[in-house]
This record gives structure tokens, C-alpha cells and sequence, in this order.
């Protein structure tokens, strides 16, 4: 089943390394991450899984939840974690799901026949306290992911979610937004008191309203 944007993200229930959880509930109103690794015991994956234990806490700052999976059983997950802090530094802090019958990732479409019938690719799905999915982002096996552009896009979310604003090419916390073109100009006086630059009519940049 092919995963879109605004819908809900399907829920289930699965052995994780912290236990079993049911997604939805595990969750909770915080947001999330999931996001697929194509095999147990691989490089790639290594670095990813210790870099984002190193990081956890910048996700936490954003009451965002990070969970890990990968087609493998727990105890391939336990013994790998030990791997992964010898060789990175940090153990997985975070729980990963052992998804050897590929349930979820059958259920999350991560399972993309043409690269590969068995691996799944790298893919990533932020979900919002609303359950929805709110990004997706496919990467092949070879490319390890960039989380500072996971954490970037997910401020962009946390800020377009509150303001009716939009965020520009390579925008960062704390740079100047776009208001929505949804806004009057005559609305706009009201939420963005700041002023903004018109350098079109459709585009109008104003300091990030949070800020
Ligand atoms: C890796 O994590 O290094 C990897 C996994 C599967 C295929 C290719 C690379």
C-alpha cells in the first residue's frame, strides 16, 4: 500500500527492542519519525542507527519520537546494538522494530521490488500528533540519510503547522519565512506585525513570526 501525504499513518503492532508497542499508542500526541534500514549487520546502517542515538535529544527538543526498523528478528537487533556502540559510539536509544515477516514494512510500502525483493530502501515518514503523515522520503541502500535535514524539515513542519506561513530553498530555524499567499494583505497586518517585503504580490517575506 502506497503512503501519502495527510493520510493516517496505518497503525500496528510489533516487537520492538523496548518491548512490544502498538504504533498509534506508542506515539501518542507527540510527533514522530519511522524509518527503515535495509538489513541488520550492514555499514550504512550502522552509522545511521549511531548518529541518530547521538542525536536523539534534538528530536526530544521537538517532541518527536524516533522508531527504527528493520527486516530482521529481535535478536539480531540486540546483538547488532552492541556493534553499533563499539563501532559508533552510542547504542540505539531508541526502539527498532524487528520486522522479520515484513509486516510493517509490507504495510508502509518500504519493500520496493525493482532495487531489491528482499531489503527495504531507507525510507523515512514524519507523522504528526494527528497521525497523519506529513513527509516521506525514499532513499536507496547506499546513501546513508541526512538527519539534519530530517530535523530541518520537521521545524519547517512545527512552524507551518502554527503559522500560516510557508519556509523558502534551504530555509533554517530563525531565517525569514514566506507568508501564506492564502493571507490577505490586509490579514497579514494583523499576523505578521513585523512587516514583510513584497518582492512579488505572492511573495512576501516576513521574520520568522516565533522568533
Ligand atoms: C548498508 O547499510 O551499508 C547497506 C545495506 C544494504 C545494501 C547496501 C548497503
Amino acid at each position: 500500500m502506497s503512503i501519502r501525504l495527510g493520510d493516517i499513518a496505518p497503525d500496528f503492532t510489533a516487537e520492538t527492542t523496548q518491548g512490544s508497542i502498538r504504533f498509534h499508542e506508542w506515539k501518542g500526541n507527540s510527533w514522530a519519525v519511522l524509518f527503515s534500514h535495509p538489513k541488520d549487520f550492514t555499514p550504512v546502517c550502522t552509522t545511521e542507527l549511531g548518529h541518530v542515538a547521538k542525536i536523539k535529544k534534538e528530536f526530544e527538543k521537538r517532541n518527536c519520537k524516533v522508531i527504527g526498523l528493520s527486516v530482521d528478528p529481535l535478536g539480531a537487533h540486540v546483538e547488532w546494538s552492541r556493534d553499533i556502540a563499539d563501532t559508533q559510539g552510542a547504542a540505539p536509544n531508541f526502539p527498532m522494530i524487528a520486522d522479520a515477516d515484513q509486516k510493517v514494512a509490507k504495510l508502509y510500502d518500504m519493500i520496493h521490488p525493482n532495487a531489491s525483493d528482499t531489503f527495504t530502501v531507507r525510507s523515512v515518514f514524519v507523522i504528526g500528533p494527528d497521525k497523519k503523515v506529513k513527509l516521506t522520503i525514499t532513499y536507496p541502500a547506499s546513501t546513508g540519510r541526512n538527519f539534519d535535514e530530517l530535523i530541518r524539515v520537521i521545524d519547517s513542519l512545527q512552524l507551518t503547522a502554527n503559522y500560516s506561513v510557508a519556509t523558502p530553498a534551504d530555509w533554517k530555524d530563525g531565517e525569514d519565512v514566506i507568508i501564506a499567499n492564502a493571507v490577505s494583505d490586509d490579514d497579514a497586518k494583523a499576523k505578521f506585525p513585523k512587516g514583510w517585503d513584497a518582492k512579488k504580490p505572492y511573495l512576501r517575506v516576513t521574520p520568522q513570526p516565533n522568533k
